[in-house]
């Protein structure tokens, strides 16, 4: 019998297809991995102030050393150190005198106001 000339070409497309076909499943299944990561990454960030003070520490040498100076013990700002972390977080907001207001908010307003109330 004798073979039609079509079947290698066939066979040839058929093998292209699923190839490409296989090559995209490997890239949507990598993406989904690298989107996963992403996430894992995004809580580990989170993770790292299950200490509040550390957290604290993070935002005021962020938001508050440049006037507070880098013991608390002032510099364009007064010395803050062992300030009550209720006016400190009231300062925060109210920004007093030349102070800007909401150098920080919400949980980093409060971790950084218990820095400074246990500042040693
Ligand atoms: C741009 C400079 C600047 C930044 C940034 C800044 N402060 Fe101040 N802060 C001041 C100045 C100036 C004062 C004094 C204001 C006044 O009473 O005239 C002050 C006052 C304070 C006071 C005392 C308020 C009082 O009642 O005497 C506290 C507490 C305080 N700041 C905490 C912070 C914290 C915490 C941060 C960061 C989240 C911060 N400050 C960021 C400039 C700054």
């Amino acid at each position: 019998m004798k073979r039609s000339p079509l079947i290698p070409f066939l066979m040839i497309a058929i093998f292209g297809i699923l190839l490409m076909l296989s090559i995209s499943f490997f890239g949507v299944t990598q993406q989904a991995e690298i989107l996963e990561d992403d996430e894992e990454n995004g809580e580990e960030e989170e993770e790292e102030f299950e200490d509040p003070i550390e957290h604290g520490e993070a935002v005021y040498e962020e938001s508050c050393l440049q006037c507070h100076g880098d013991n608390l013990e002032g510099g364009s700002g007064p010395a803050i150190d062992g300030y009550d972390a209720d006016d400190t977080l009231q300062a925060i907001e109210e920004g007093p005198g030349s102070m800007p207001a909401g150098t920080a908010e919400g949980e980093d307003a409060e971790a950084v106001a218990e820095y400074v109330e246990n500042y040693e």
